[in-house]
């Protein structure tokens, strides 16, 4: 059966150049174009790989197999793409407080704008990779987590909200290794509106 593929990304959308007022660089979303389209075109790599091997569940193995292989790789080459087609979805606006029906997700989970940013900053000190809001179905409530890689810490029955960059190439060319600065630089880029199209109704 032919693999069904996902679109690479042509370009960061235009908007997102316009966090170089806060002093995230042209050239940082230029070189992040890059790593974006890798995560799709590996996304599309692997697939046709699965959709054109010969499937023997006997050569299997959770040691080393091409099917483990093929398979773990496969959610961070996927995972990749979805958290930055959400990053760069969701930067490009004016930042500060949360709007919306987001605003009142946010305070109904962490009781005020200020105590839920301050635990994204933290979060985001905390994580090696991402910062993920998500929106939990089961509870209808949103819970901010730390992802390590393109593939940790996500938990079921979620739609991806809001997600922060907090990889080293997100930030080191403008920040160096001073993360909370870009932190800080990234709040005041929030697209709330375009995180509250991102709600499921
Ligand atoms: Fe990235």
């Amino acid at each position: 059966m032919e693999p069904r593929l996902v679109t690479v990304p042509e370009a960061i959308p235009a908007k997102c150049y316009s966090t170089e007022r806060v002093g995230i660089s042209k050239a940082t979303h230029d070189n992040h174009l890059t790593l974006w389209k890798g995560y799709a075109n590996k996304t599309n790599e692997i697939r046709k790989a699965l959709a054109g091997m010969e499937i023997d569940p006997a050569a299997a193995n959770q040691i080393y197999s091409q099917m483990r292989a093929l398979k773990v790789n496969y959610a961070f080459a996927y995972g990749g793409l979805i958290n930055h087609n959400v990053y760069f979805e969701t930067i490009g606006g004016d930042g500060g407080p949360a709007t919306g029906d987001v605003a009142t997700l946010i305070n109904e989970a962490y009781g005020s704008f200020d105590h839920w940013a301050a635990d994204w900053r933290a979060t985001g000190m905390a994580g090696r990779g991402w910062v993920f809001l998500g929106y939990d179905h089961d509870e209808q409530r949103v819970h901010t987590y730390i992802g390590d890689a393109q593939d940790t810490f996500p938990a079921w029955n979620h739609t991806l909200l809001l997600a922060m960059d907090v990889y080293e190439h997100a930030y080191y060319l403008d920040f160096q290794t001073a993360r909370m600065k870009y932190i800080e630089a990234y709040m005041q880029v929030i697209d709330w509106s375009a995180v509250n199209s991102r709600i499921p109704r």
